[in-house]
């Protein structure tokens, strides 16, 4: 049952999650502990968990969900109650953020507004994702499936993984892939994900040079045949130059 112990668990970890929003949050920089725990909606959604996972383990039907429910109306962030999340997680700004039922949060782990730590379909068991300690989640990524983020990973914004990742590299993309494996680029035939062929822009090339050859092929249509009168030739355009969308370097967007 719910006991002083279980109390005084979570009370640590409440905690710990507030020293994690002054450390890693440079908004929250000079903020007493009462002001983050009052206005910061990361911090009041893990505190609730902390008690909904408490009542869950403790067997009581209905009050973990219901918190859960409440929470994520006030907050935006839904946790399942039976999710297991380490000391020292820190949810920066919250809204949209979706952790499963199976889902395994290690210790220190940042996650950004928007994140999803869902499953992949209608599977039961394990389905969610495992995310070992220190990983960051930028904002709006989706991890789906029972995979394992590795410790140390930094997963980019908005990127889709599927597939387990590799302690201390960084993961961009949809599908995710890795651009660093401890702080190097992977190398290898499979490494160069950066310039896989843009199927989209393939096809709007090849469409603008059939347009270009008919535009031709009319021109010379209307200038050989005497006997019709002639319509006035279309302008030719150039063929369109499509390229493909490359990566750009910038500021790092890390930080709230
Ligand atoms: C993934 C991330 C952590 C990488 O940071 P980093 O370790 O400093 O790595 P770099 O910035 O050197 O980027 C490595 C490569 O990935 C690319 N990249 C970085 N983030 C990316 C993203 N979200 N999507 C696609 N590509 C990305 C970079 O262009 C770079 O490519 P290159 O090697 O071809 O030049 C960071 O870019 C990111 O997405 N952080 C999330 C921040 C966030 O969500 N903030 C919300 C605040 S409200």
């Amino acid at each position: 049952m719910l006991g002083v112990r279980s109390l005084a668990r979570v009370a640590g970890e409440l905690r710990r999650d507030i020293t994690a929003a002054r450390d890693r949050d440079p908004a929250a920089r000079g903020v007493s502990p009462v002001e983050i725990l009052a206005t910061w909606p990361g911090v009041q959604a893990l505190l609730a968990h902390r008690v909904s996972h408490a009542l869950h383990g403790a067997g009581l039907p209905l009050l973990p969900r219901s918190i859960t429910m409440v929470t994520r109306t006030l907050t935006g962030i839904e946790i399942h109650p039976a999710a297991a999340v380490g000391n020292g997680l820190f949810i920066d700004h919250g809204a949209g953020v979706v952790i499963g039922e199976t889902a395994r949060i290690g210790d220190d782990v940042t996650l950004y507004q928007g994140v999803t730590l869902g499953g992949t379909g209608f599977a039961t068991g394990k389905r969610h994702p495992t995310v070992q300690d220190n990983v960051t989640i930028g904002s709006g990524a989706k991890l789906l499936g029972p995979i394992t983020i590795g410790h140390g990973a930094k997963i980019g914004a908005n990127s889709v993984v599927i597939h387990d990742v590799p302690p201390n590299s960084t993961v961009v993309g949809n599908p995710g892939h890795p651009v660093r494996v401890d702080g190097r680029r992977p190398e290898g035939p499979d490494a160069d994900w950066v310039h896989l062929p843009d199927p989209l822009a393939e096809a709007i090339a090849g469409l603008a040079s059939r347009i270009s050859a008919l535009e031709r092929a009319v021109a010379e249509i209307n200038s050989g045949s005497p006997s019709r009168p002639r319509a006035p030739a279309p302008a030719l355009s150039p063929v369109a130059e499509v390229s493909p969308l490359r990566p750009v370097r910038g500021p790092n967007p890390a930080g709230g």
